[in-house]
């Protein structure tokens, strides 16, 4: 459609034989919200003063002016308005072609070609288990990351792992009391984290053990040898817990470089921002000043230790010389919103303006479970092993009750329920919190990932049915006329958005612009589906109807794809 609106701003430009952009004429032209007035619409009135004519004249006479040609079927004067009808047939056959001769790589778009775009999510804190924050910041990380994959862009995914900081003081202080009294082998996530909390809730109320914790973090800093080798110890146990789960999620990596490898290359920060003359001493810290109303950003702090910022402004230094970016992007909880305010502010004191200019935050909202009852003994935190597990447990009961004859139920339940909770994560504005409710988000109909899983499977399984094989098509010989109802053309002109959704979802950072749009694909194909007859004995229109089913296949495939969904072949 991309296509036509460019020719019907053509069409214009020629009509007003006048000294109009042809951007200006297309950044007007709009698509109106109810079919009956057109598929575009081309607004007159600012064209009044220049012409000086009415609205109403003005589009009488461009009308008047336009030969139509195949593309357009109809345009009608409304209010001022001219109104454009496409022609359908032409349309569909674009579309269509398009999608068969493109299939997997529909949607892809060169438009970020031989640049770098930094994506740095996931990250969760070492020694503790992979909490639902964590899954969160996974799943939105990887799908930007695909969106802009597909945008041609070189996209690379970074694990920024939390592990260093004054906390490891603590984990060092809890294990050293209170290691005997753990399995640890069996479960060190869970035996880490629990001496952990039990070991700050002692530092609460015995300063003693406060400063014992500081001591170990300072020895830790100076290169202690036993200290280090605990940290390593407790980094490696937790790496292979979350390899466990990003080998399941399907997530990888390109680097793990966190904030313990930004431990020696603060200085040079320091350095810089020395020299510019913008390190001041503030209370013993040496802080740099924001705007007015702002705190200032700690760079070190009055005991001399460097803080995450510090740690953050290495890695944004690091990565301007590794990957030379356009972008770089992170993915993290509202929570963090003026970290990352104060760290891009000062930012622009270390490195140049076009990758200062690139940083971008990406901010989501919490996650929360409807019903209490997977949290932990403290009753707060819900671990992401559990919920998965639990997930995709009830994902085979439903394969069970639905279908017993299926083939590979064990790792389609495992698509289904992982699936369920992507897509669950995905589908509402980034930003906004979201509580939800296990049985619910798994369900096959309704607005859940299943559901478009569902969907796929029928589509494969029509074509499946009537016979239908790719190679044997001969695009040519289709008749395209035939797709003529209303269900057919706007499910077509739906798979046609699919460029422009990619487009929008990733310079808006919002992967639920992707997955809102799967769920109209999807209920457009159920529309379309449940009114025609797809297996008929009219060859014609049973092939070109199974095209449209095939190409509804891709765009479903595809779209869950970028979205990290796997999509089953029986449900
Ligand atoms: N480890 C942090 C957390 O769990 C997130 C790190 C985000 N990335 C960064 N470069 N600061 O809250």
């Amino acid at each position: 459609m991309e296509e036509v609106k460019l020719k019907i701003a053509d069409m214009i430009k020629s009509a007003i034989n006048d000294e109009i952009a042809l951007e200006d004429i297309l950044s007007k032209i709009e698509v109106p919200k109810d079919k009956k007035n057109g598929d575009f619409a081309y607004p007159c009135f600012n064209l009044s003063k220049l012409l000086k004519k009415s609205p109403v004249d003005i589009a009488n006479d461009i009308k008047e002016n336009i030969k139509l040609d195949n593309n357009i079927k109809e345009i009608q004067v409304v209010n001022g308005y001219l109104n454009f009808y496409v022609n359908d047939t032409d349309i569909s056959k674009k579309v269509l072609t398009n999608i068969f001769n493109m299939k997997e790589k529909y949607g892809f778009q060169n438009i970020g070609k031989g640049q770098n775009v930094c994506v740095d999510y996931s990250s969760p804190n070492i020694a503790k288990p992979f909490h639902l924050g964590h899954f969160r910041t996974t799943i939105i990380g990887r799908a930007i990351s695909n969106l802009y994959k597909e945008l041609g862009y070189n996209t690379i995914s970074i694990n920024y792992l939390g592990d260093w900081g004054r906390q490891f003081g603590l984990v060092i202080e809890g294990y050293k009391r209170f290691k005997d009294e753990y399995d640890i082998s069996n479960d060190p996530l869970h035996s880490l984290a629990d001496m952990y909390v039990r070991a700050n809730k002692l530092a609460k109320e015995d300063e003693e053990v406060m400063n014992m914790a500081r001591e170990n973090f300072k020895k830790l800093e100076d290169g202690n040898e036993e200290y280090l080798k605990l940290w390593k110890y407790f980094r490696d146990v937790s790496l292979k817990e979350y390899y466990k789960l990003y080998d399941l999620l399907n997530c990888k990596f390109d680097s793990y470089n966190g904030e313990a490898y930004y431990n020696d290359k603060m200085q040079e920060v320091i350095d810089i921002l020395d020299k510019k003359g913008v390190l001041v001493e503030s209370r013993g810290a040496k802080v740099v000043m924001l705007g007015e109303n702002e705190p200032p950003c700690i760079i070190v702090t009055s005991i001399g230790s460097t803080i995450y910022a510090t740690r953050d402004l290495a890695a944004i230094l690091d990565r301007t010389r590794q990957y030379d970016y356009v972008k770089s992007i992170y993915v993290t909880s509202y929570e963090q919103i003026n970290h990352f305010k104060q760290v891009f502010e000062v930012a622009k004191y270390i490195v140049d303006e076009k990758y200062a200019k690139g940083l971008v935050h990406v901010p989501y909202g919490m996650v929360r479970l409807k019903t209490g009852k997977m949290s932990t003994r403290e009753g707060t935190v819900i671990y992401l092993q559990d919920l998965l597990n639990d997930a995709i447990k009830k994902a085979d009961n439903i394969l069970v009750e639905k279908n017993n004859k299926i083939h590979d139920r064990e790792n389609i339940a495992k698509q289904i329920g992982i699936g369920a909770l992507v897509f669950n994560d995905l589908k509402t504005s980034k930003i906004k919190d979201v509580v939800f409710d296990l049985d619910e988000i798994l369900r096959f109909d309704g607005e859940t990932g299943p559901y478009i899983q569902y969907t796929y499977v029928r589509t494969i399984s029509i074509l499946k049915k009537a016979g239908f094989n790719e190679k044997n098509i001969d695009i040519n010989s289709i008749d395209f006329s035939m797709l003529n109802t209303e269900d057919e053309v706007e499910l077509i002109k739906k798979l046609d958005s699919f460029s422009d959704v990619i487009k929008r979802a990733a310079n808006e950072y919002e992967p639920s612009i992707l997955a809102r749009y799967l769920i109209d694909v999807a209920s457009l194909f159920s529309r379309f589906y449940n009114n025609s007859q797809v297996i008929t004995n009219d060859i014609n229109l049973k092939n070109v109807r199974c095209l449209l089913v095939y190409a509804t296949s891709i765009v479903i495939k595809k779209g869950l794809a970028i979205l990290g969904i796997d999509t089953p072949n029986e449900m």
